[in-house]
């Protein structure tokens, strides 16, 4: 995905000062782990950690953490790792398809970014999880963009204007389409200051039940989908469920290697 670089490191550029600290968005990853596996001090990596945050937090609450990010925003991370030491966490700045890791994770965790790339990359990176990363009674959680939200904001714009004191120096434009065809989000922004300079994201959104047609095959398997940090019952009738309807733009899939126990 040529895009993936120079979309993720130029919107680190605008955001990476405002979003880089440990704030509640992070804390309420580590609470959400901690009630799935329990609390205590596990391996943990995090794919595509961009500046690091959420696995600072992970660290602080006692776990040793591995983050692997393909940008620079990977360089906004030495003030966690610098502060937490590098027992704690490790920050590499590399490509989750090829990146090389020692050992198993008790917790293998990607957050909203699951999607990036295309199914047959989606897929590459689900069995590296199960073959190579995740520990045998380990637990992935997985931040999945949920079409049908996303498909709602087709032909949205945004205008975000700066707000310095809060680290957003950038007045930014923003255009959401969706393609039906192949379920894609296509989510374009611009500096006001540089309209010709556009940069474009298109994240595969996948359904629960297109998820598990996606994790064929990979070892890997679905055990419990999470919504607003609501449990979403599988076998359930959902008809209506308004927060897969309309209100999440991502869910959390929990998956285990298969067979699920229990
Ligand atoms: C939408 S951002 C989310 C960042 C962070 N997980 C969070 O929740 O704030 C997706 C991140 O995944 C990173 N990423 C995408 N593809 C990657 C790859 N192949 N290897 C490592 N990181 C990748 C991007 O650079 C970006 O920082």
């Amino acid at each position: 995905m040529d895009w993936v670089d120079d979309f993720y490191s130029r919107t680190g550029h605008w955001w990476g000062r405002a979003e880089s600290g440990i704030g509640e968005r992070d804390r309420g990853r580590v609470e959400q782990a901690h009630r799935l596996r329990g609390a205590e001090p596990g391996r943990v990596l995090e794919l595509g950690c961009g500046y690091g945050n959420t696995a600072a937090a992970f660290a602080e609450a006692g776990h040793r953490v591995v983050g692997v990010e393909l940008t620079d925003r990977a360089d906004r991370a030495a003030v966690h790792t610098d502060r937490l030491g590098a027992e704690a966490l490790r920050v590499i700045r590399g490509d989750f398809y090829t990146v090389e890791l020692d050992g198993r994770f008790d917790v293998v965790a990607y957050w909203n970014g699951f999607g990036i790339g295309t199914d047959a990359e989606q897929r590459r990176l689900l069995r590296r999880i199960g073959d190579e990363w995740l520990a045998p009674d380990g637990v992935a959680l997985v931040d999945v963009f949920n079409p049908l939200v996303w498909a709602s904001w087709d032909g949205e714009e945004d205008h975000l204007t700066p707000n310095p004191e809060r680290g957003y120096e950038h007045e930014l434009m923003q255009r959401l389409s969706f393609d039906p065809v192949s379920s894609t989000a296509v989510d374009t922004w611009w500096d006001a200051a540089e309209p010709e300079r556009k940069i474009t994201q298109r994240l595969r959104c996948y359904g629960p039940a297109d998820l598990r047609l996606l994790l064929e095959g990979t070892g890997l398997a679905l055990d419990a989908v999470i919504a607003g940090g609501e449990p979403v019952d599988l076998g359930g009738d959902h008809a209506g469920h308004a927060a897969m309807l309309r209100e999440r733009h991502e869910y959390l899939a929990v998956l285990r290697h298969e067979p699920l126990s229990g």
